[in-house]
């Protein structure tokens, strides 16, 4: 599904961080990136989510290259295909747990039928994770755990074929982490989503079908 060729990227200060990286992804795979501080986890993550472009090489995504789009193409490629969750959940805090979830939704059109669809699907999905109850509640009254499965809703909002996890369960508890990463699974079953996250934690990285680590600009096994 996803094809990474030879990208290569570098920034001003640090140098060379991507060294010629490869990557193929096929659809439904569940893959950790480990690696140290610095490695270029988050770089990677960037440029399969279209929010950054690598120096050189190709990205396709189901046969088309990616890496060449422009602004409006790669915003269109991201609202269509790619869910994302970071460290921080970024909820706005202005809006109910509800709103944010279904904010991805204005970014595109869709028809009354269709709508009422998504409707179902994200009761469903916030009852799944458990924060159905939570709905009207505004952010700041909500736990860290809460919150981060309200972001991993709103990265499935649009029900994305890849979720790009950059350290989703970095600022939770062991316990919480756990509950995520089995989430993350769930959701890869069910909706046959295919996860790439970037992560610290080997216990978080082992439930992942295939784990690879990211050293000196290259991904190995
Ligand atoms: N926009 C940028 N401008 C300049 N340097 C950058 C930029 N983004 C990342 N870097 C540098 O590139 C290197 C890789 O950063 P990146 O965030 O991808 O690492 P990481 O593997 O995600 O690290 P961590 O595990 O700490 O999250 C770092 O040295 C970082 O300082
Ligand atoms: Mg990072």
């Amino acid at each position: 599904m996803l094809s990474i060729i030879n990208i290569s990227k570098s920034f001003k200060q640090r140098g060379l961080v991507l060294d010629n990286l490869c990557l193929e992804v096929e659809n439904g795979e569940t893959i950790a990136i480990m690696g140290p501080s610095g490695s270029g986890k988050t770089t990677l993550m960037n440029i399969i989510g279209s929010l950054d472009k690598p120096d050189t090489g190709e990205i396709l995504f189901k046969g088309v290259t990616i890496s060449n789009f422009s602004e409006d193409e790669s915003a269109d490629y991201r609202n269509l295909n790619i869910g994302f969750v970071f460290q921080e959940h970024l909820l706005l805090p202005y809006l109910t747990v509800s709103e944010n979830i279904h904010l991805p939704l204005l970014a595109s059109t869709h028809s009354q039928d269709e709508l009422s669809l998504r409707e179902k699907y994200l009761n469903e999905l916030m009852k799944k994770t458990g924060i159905y109850d939570l709905k009207d509640k505004y952010p700041f009254r909500i736990s860290g755990g809460e919150s981060q499965r309200v972001s991993l809703v709103r990265a499935l909002t649009n029900k994305p074929s890849i979720l790009l996890a950059d350290e989703p369960t970095g600022s939770l508890d062991a316990k919480n982490a756990e509950n995520l990463g089995e989430l993350l699974l769930d959701m890869n079953r069910e909706f046959g989503i295919t996860i790439i996250l970037a992560t610290h934690s080997s216990d978080l990285a082992k439930k992942m079908l295939k784990i690879l680590h990211l050293e000196e600009g290259k991904l190995s096994v």
